[in-house]
Protein backbone atom coordinates (compact mmCIF):
# COMPACT_ATOMS: atom_id res chain seq x y z
CA UNK A 1 0.00 0.00 0.00
CA UNK A 2 3.10 2.40 -0.56
CA UNK A 3 2.07 5.77 -2.45
CA UNK A 4 2.49 5.61 -6.60
CA UNK A 5 6.18 6.42 -7.18
CA UNK A 6 7.91 5.84 -4.22
CA UNK A 7 10.33 3.07 -3.74
CA UNK A 8 13.76 2.47 -2.48
CA UNK A 9 15.45 3.78 -5.83
CA UNK A 10 13.58 7.09 -6.03
CA UNK A 11 14.19 7.20 -2.52
CA UNK A 12 17.61 7.01 -3.03
CA UNK A 13 17.58 9.66 -5.51
CA UNK A 14 15.73 11.69 -3.38
CA UNK A 15 17.93 11.93 -0.30
CA UNK A 16 20.97 12.24 -2.95
CA UNK A 17 19.51 15.12 -4.41
CA UNK A 18 18.04 16.85 -1.37
CA UNK A 19 21.54 16.32 0.21
CA UNK A 20 23.64 17.76 -2.73
CA UNK A 21 21.19 20.89 -1.77
CA UNK A 22 21.62 21.27 2.26
CA UNK A 23 25.30 20.95 1.41
CA UNK A 24 25.80 23.86 -1.02
CA UNK A 25 23.12 25.83 1.25
CA UNK A 26 24.87 28.66 3.09
CA UNK A 27 23.36 27.99 5.84
CA UNK A 28 22.43 24.41 6.37
CA UNK A 29 25.65 23.23 4.63
CA UNK A 30 28.04 24.15 7.15
CA UNK A 31 26.54 22.31 10.20
CA UNK A 32 26.31 19.55 8.10
CA UNK A 33 29.61 19.80 6.54
CA UNK A 34 31.03 20.10 9.93
CA UNK A 35 29.28 17.30 11.88
CA UNK A 36 29.49 14.53 8.77
CA UNK A 37 32.58 12.83 7.84
CA UNK A 38 31.44 10.04 5.55
CA UNK A 39 28.75 11.38 3.34
CA UNK A 40 27.94 8.12 1.23
CA UNK A 41 27.32 6.30 5.07
CA UNK A 42 25.00 9.41 5.86
CA UNK A 43 23.19 9.27 2.38
CA UNK A 44 22.79 5.12 2.59
CA UNK A 45 21.44 5.68 6.68
CA UNK A 46 19.02 8.39 5.69
CA UNK A 47 17.88 6.48 2.69
CA UNK A 48 16.80 3.96 5.08
CA UNK A 49 15.31 6.11 7.26
CA UNK A 50 12.99 7.29 4.68
CA UNK A 51 12.58 3.63 3.64
CA UNK A 52 11.58 2.79 6.75
CA UNK A 53 8.75 6.06 7.31
CA UNK A 54 7.30 5.88 3.72
CA UNK A 55 7.55 2.06 3.29
CA UNK A 56 7.53 0.60 6.20
CA UNK A 57 10.32 -1.56 5.86
CA UNK A 58 12.26 -0.79 9.06
CA UNK A 59 15.43 -0.95 7.41
CA UNK A 60 16.52 2.25 9.66
CA UNK A 61 17.67 1.93 13.02
CA UNK A 62 18.84 5.12 14.77
CA UNK A 63 17.87 7.80 17.16
CA UNK A 64 17.33 11.27 15.41
CA UNK A 65 16.98 13.04 18.39
CA UNK A 66 20.37 12.49 20.33
CA UNK A 67 21.89 13.01 16.45
CA UNK A 68 20.19 16.42 16.38
CA UNK A 69 20.53 17.22 20.24
CA UNK A 70 24.44 17.16 19.19
CA UNK A 71 23.91 19.85 17.56
CA UNK A 72 20.99 21.53 19.44
CA UNK A 73 23.43 24.71 19.50
CA UNK A 74 23.84 25.66 15.95
CA UNK A 75 20.01 24.51 15.24
CA UNK A 76 17.37 27.26 14.81
CA UNK A 77 13.75 27.17 14.18
CA UNK A 78 14.28 29.24 10.92
CA UNK A 79 16.54 26.41 9.96
CA UNK A 80 13.92 24.07 10.15
CA UNK A 81 11.96 25.93 7.82
CA UNK A 82 14.65 26.23 5.45
CA UNK A 83 15.69 22.54 5.56
CA UNK A 84 11.24 21.93 4.65
CA UNK A 85 11.79 24.49 2.26
CA UNK A 86 14.65 22.30 -0.04
CA UNK A 87 12.73 19.01 0.79
CA UNK A 88 9.44 21.13 -0.90
CA UNK A 89 11.52 21.78 -3.87
CA UNK A 90 13.47 18.81 -4.07
CA UNK A 91 10.21 16.47 -4.16
CA UNK A 92 8.04 18.35 -6.38
CA UNK A 93 10.83 18.27 -8.58
CA UNK A 94 11.32 14.79 -9.37
CA UNK A 95 8.24 12.73 -7.32
CA UNK A 96 4.93 12.24 -8.61
CA UNK A 97 2.27 14.94 -6.89
CA UNK A 98 0.72 12.90 -4.11
CA UNK A 99 4.20 11.50 -3.70
CA UNK A 100 5.71 14.48 -3.17
CA UNK A 101 2.95 15.87 -0.39
CA UNK A 102 3.12 12.77 1.40
CA UNK A 103 6.99 12.98 1.99
CA UNK A 104 6.44 16.95 2.51
CA UNK A 105 3.68 15.85 5.25
CA UNK A 106 5.68 13.65 7.00
CA UNK A 107 9.01 15.70 7.17
CA UNK A 108 6.70 18.52 8.46
CA UNK A 109 5.80 16.24 11.16
CA UNK A 110 9.14 14.84 12.33
CA UNK A 111 10.68 18.31 12.05
CA UNK A 112 7.85 19.70 14.24
CA UNK A 113 8.72 16.36 17.13
CA UNK A 114 12.44 17.10 16.80
CA UNK A 115 12.00 21.22 17.44
CA UNK A 116 9.31 19.75 20.77
CA UNK A 117 12.41 17.91 21.66
CA UNK A 118 15.23 20.25 20.75
CA UNK A 119 13.70 23.40 21.99
CA UNK A 120 10.81 22.95 24.17
CA UNK A 121 11.64 23.62 27.76
CA UNK A 122 9.16 23.62 30.99
CA UNK A 123 8.89 26.55 32.97
CA UNK A 124 11.20 27.17 35.75
C1 LIG B 1 21.18 13.43 11.14
C2 LIG B 1 21.14 18.26 10.93
C3 LIG B 1 16.36 18.21 10.20
C4 LIG B 1 16.51 13.40 9.87
C5 LIG B 1 21.57 14.75 11.15
C6 LIG B 1 22.92 15.20 11.41
C7 LIG B 1 22.90 16.55 11.35
C8 LIG B 1 21.54 16.96 11.05
C9 LIG B 1 24.08 17.51 11.54
C10 LIG B 1 24.13 14.30 11.71
C11 LIG B 1 24.14 14.01 13.18
C12 LIG B 1 25.45 13.41 13.64
O1 LIG B 1 25.64 12.19 13.46
O2 LIG B 1 26.30 14.16 14.17
C13 LIG B 1 19.82 18.66 10.75
C14 LIG B 1 19.40 20.05 10.67
C15 LIG B 1 18.06 20.04 10.48
C16 LIG B 1 17.64 18.63 10.41
C17 LIG B 1 20.34 21.26 10.79
C18 LIG B 1 17.08 21.18 10.35
C19 LIG B 1 17.36 22.42 10.73
C20 LIG B 1 15.98 16.91 10.02
C21 LIG B 1 14.65 16.47 9.70
C22 LIG B 1 14.69 15.11 9.59
C23 LIG B 1 16.06 14.70 9.86
C24 LIG B 1 13.44 17.40 9.52
C25 LIG B 1 13.61 14.13 9.25
C26 LIG B 1 12.51 14.45 8.55
C27 LIG B 1 17.76 12.99 10.24
C28 LIG B 1 18.15 11.60 10.44
C29 LIG B 1 19.50 11.61 10.82
C30 LIG B 1 19.91 13.01 10.82
C31 LIG B 1 17.27 10.37 10.29
C32 LIG B 1 20.38 10.40 11.16
C33 LIG B 1 20.34 10.18 12.68
C34 LIG B 1 21.16 8.96 13.05
O3 LIG B 1 22.38 9.08 13.18
O4 LIG B 1 20.57 7.86 13.18
N1 LIG B 1 20.76 15.83 10.95
N2 LIG B 1 18.74 17.84 10.58
N3 LIG B 1 16.80 15.82 10.11
N4 LIG B 1 18.86 13.81 10.46
FE1 LIG B 1 18.79 15.81 10.55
Amino acid sequence: NAIDGIDEERLETLVERFYARVRTDAELGPIFNDAIADWPEHLEKLAAFWSSVMLTSGRYKGQPVPAHRKHAARITPALFERWLGLWKVTTEEMMPTKAAEALQEKAARIAESLQLALFFKLPT
